[in-house]
């Protein structure tokens, strides 16, 4: 059994950045970072918030981070006590994943008094705006005392700054920071009450972008000396009013209490994990990273919002601008399907209510229909640049084409609505604008689509496949099966096949000529080329002329670097003229529509492929586990499944894409190695409208549990022995 908790002893301040992610909070609405309560922005602290971006200058914009409201330190005698310029006695850094508690316990020698600092800090489930921290200091020896404890607004920024205006207030025991943004003039306030079970001298001073209030004391041997805050966050965007309701919300929570609310939060998450949490016996470890990694799913899930989606480095930071990816629907929708429905429905609410974005980036392109953003921002943006890397030897940034040449994004979202209608069989997402998404990404592959005189196949060409390090492709088999599910969902709809409302059927026929479509569409799915197995090797050529490539082994290609960060793609980049990949791309394909093929064909590939995978991305192994699984290979799959299940616990995934930082948190990974437990070793599917279990669990496995939301009931899943046992409540 495991004890929930990670943690660690002794201070590094090297692991500032990692442990940032490593130890994050968050509650859908933001991420804490998990740093310390003395930190500044130096330290990489970070409140980052969901769904609000701002732009300063040609910079990439990003998601804003709000003003610190758990900045709080101590001063004892003189001295400051910050681990980052003076290095405790002992230190340990502990993250309850269960109760979602961060803790720290540092110790002190002040010239020969013991100082330790306990604190504590959670982000609340149940109320999103919420913060709360407890800072306990305690001396061996009578000494002074000050504590600071206030709101910093001197945040950390990769393309910042965000706030042209930072106005800080305080009132006895209250705190409160009004910013305005650049871009837009949005407005963040953080509020916050502080609560202390002792008397002390109290005032209150500004430093720049810094609101802050004062306790001095003399403190006495073995009292304990707690400061607590509870902190609301609002934004303009929330609420118009955003000020009146974080004061109020820090005011209510604070007279309740620090425990009060703090015990909320833990109730909440028990309640998440009675649903969620995954048993594994024999294996302590990868039921360890399993949970963790759903821990991290859970920082993340927007509850508080009906119509929002997830950014590929959740709320760990500005890294990857915030942005939403394919890594939503493609790698972390099963976890929220299966276990918290309402979620998904949320995040392809999101898709549905960023269509125009798409309409527009299309119709940018002269193509018909919905291109969705492959970095999408607020409305549908696409926050994707055209130079996204940087060159390590020229420091020139390098034209990339995500942007312009990833048109699987589209397959990605129409898979995501049809999955969540499939599974939950819930047709009101096609009735709230599905449907029309559906058709319109269809319509964009319709618009793409070339055929030769002497062919009676259509084609895509010039496009980009998962694996990012071949640009500008002629037939990626993953992007055109992807396409083809998208004409045979189109089609489907506009030929009435789908429950939609009567009112619904009526404005999309006034919109579009249906059986038109229909018919279209249909032909399309017909007619578009698939790359076939080799009748000889079985193996299926990922893009025309990819096995004319250089065929040589991954060591071979990271050998030819010239620099440890360079980057492998792109025009001259190592891997582009080799056969070497990036990520999963067509064992992607054959995972999602594995019945299409023989176990033979599919072992095949796994084979060709995986020695020429470099895995750079944290998506790449959880697809290599669940093709294994399904030919049956468990402890083949097993080492995959651990990387990804691993990508945060152990930390150590790449942090550099050429000069930029791509560092944070994995929850596509985490989403991945969700599958690879429930669907590949837990064997879960639905068969005929029934939930179906054909588990193959690992050797040293010695049962499994988990639980499956299916059809409003709850079933128990338990596997030992090789037999599963199945209750339902
Ligand atoms: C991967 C993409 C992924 C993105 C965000 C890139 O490195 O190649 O497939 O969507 O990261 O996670």
């Amino acid at each position: 059994m495991i004890d929930w908790k990670v943690s660690e002893s002794g201070f590094d301040s090297s692991k500032n950045t990692s442990n940032g992610n490593k130890y994050l909070l968050g509650n859908g609405y933001m991420g804490v970072r998990g740093t310390l309560d003395e930190f500044e922005k130096d330290g990489y602290v970070a409140i980052n918030l969901a769904g609000i971006y701002d732009q300063v200058g040609d910079a990439w914009r990003e998601p804003l981070n709000a003003p610190n409201a758990l900045y709080t330190y101590a001063v004892v005698d003189g001295v400051k006590l910050d681990a980052n310029a003076f290095a405790p006695k002992s230190h340990t850094f502990t993250l309850d994943y269960r109760k979602a508690l961060l803790t720290r316990e540092s110790v002190w020698d002040v010239n020969g008094v013991t100082v330790t600092v306990k604190a504590e800090r959670f982000a609340s489930m149940p109320s999103p705006h919420l913060l709360g921290s407890r800072f306990v200091l305690t001396v061996d020896r009578e000494a002074k005392v000050k504590l600071v404890a206030g709101i910093d607004s001197d945040v950390w920024d990769i393309n910042g700054p965000h706030y042209d205006k930072v106005v800080g207030s305080t009132l006895d025991n209250s705190i409160k920071v009004v910013t305005t943004t650049h871009e837009s003039a949005d407005h963040v306030c953080v509020a916050e009450e502080i609560r202390t079970n002792f008397k002390a001298e109290a005032g209150s001073f500004e430093e720049p972008l810094k609101t802050l209030k004062t306790y001095e004391f003399t403190a006495e041997p073995g009292v304990e000396y707690v400061l607590d805050k509870l902190a609301a966050v609002y934004t303009s965007k929330d609420t118009d009013e955003f000020e009146a309701e974080a004061q109020k919300l820090a005011y209510d929570k604070a007279q309740a209490g620090y425990e009060a609310a703090r015990q909320e939060n833990i109730d909440m998450w028990e309640s998440k994990w009675k649903v969620s949490e995954i048993i594994i016996e024999g294996d302590d470890k990868a039921m360890e990273a399993t949970n963790y990694s759903l821990y991290h799913l859970h920082c993340i899930a927007p509850r508080h919002a009906d119509s929002m989606s997830i950014a590929a480095r959740g709320l760990s930071g500005q890294t990857y601008k915030g942005a939403v990816f394919w890594d939503t629907e493609m790698f972390m929708l099963d976890f929220f399907l299966f276990t918290e429905p309402a979620v998904a429905k949320t995040l392809m609410k999101y898709r549905i209510d960023t269509l125009q974005g798409a309409k527009n980036k299309a119709a940018g392109y002269g193509f018909d229909g919905a291109f969705y953003a492959w970095e999408s921002q607020e409305g549908g943006f696409d926050g994707c640049s055209d130079y996204n890397v940087t060159d390590v030897f020229t420091g020139r940034p390098m034209r990339t084409f995500f942007k312009d040449k990833q048109i699987h994004i589209s397959a990605a979202v129409v898979y995501g609505i049809m999955k969540y209608v499939r599974y939950t069989g819930d047709t009101s997402i096609l009735n709230e604008g599905g449907a029309e998404t559906v058709i319109e990404c269809a319509k964009f592959y319709y618009s793409l689509l070339l055929k030769k005189v002497n062919s009676d196949k259509y084609e895509l060409h010039d496009v980009i496949g998962p694996d990012e390090y071949h640009e500008r492709v002629n037939n990626n088999g993953y992007t055109n099966r992807m396409a083809k599910y998208t004409f045979d969902a189109a089609a489907e709809i506009a030929a009435g096949k789908c429950d939609l409302d009567a009112a619904v059927v009526e404005k999309l026929g006034k919109q579009y000529d249906l059986a038109d479509l229909a018919a279209k569409f249909a032909d399309a799915a017909e007619h578009l080329y698939i790359p076939q197995p080799d009748p000889k090797t079985g193996v299926i050529e990922q893009f025309d002329g990819y096995l004319k490539l250089e065929d040589c082994s991954v060591d071979e290609v990271r050998s030819r670097l010239l620099h440890d960060k360079e980057y492998w793609g792109g025009a001259y980049g190592v891997a582009a003229h080799t056969q070497v990949i990036k990520q999963a791309d067509v064992v992607t394909w054959l995972t999602l529509f594995a019945d299409e093929f023989d176990d033979d064909t599919l072992l095949k590939n796994w084979s060709f492929y995986e020695p020429r995978t470099e895995h750079g991305s944290s998506l790449s192994a959880c697809m290599y586990a669940l093709l294994a699984c399904r030919c049956g290979l468990s402890d083949w799959a097993y080492p995959f499944f651990m990387k990804s299940a691993s990508a945060d616990i152990k930390g150590g995934g790449k942090e550099w894409a050429g000069l930029v930082y791509i560092g944070g948190t994995h929850p596509a990974a985490a989403g991945g190695a969700y599958m690879n437990v429930v669907k590949g070793f837990g064997g879960f599917s639905i068969k005929n409208g029934e939930v179906c279990v054909e588990p193959a669990l690992p050797s040293n496995w010695t049962r499994l549990a988990y639980n499956i939301n299916y059809g409003g009931k709850l079933y128990h899943i338990d596997i030992k022995d090789g037999k599963a046992d199945i209750t339902v409540s």
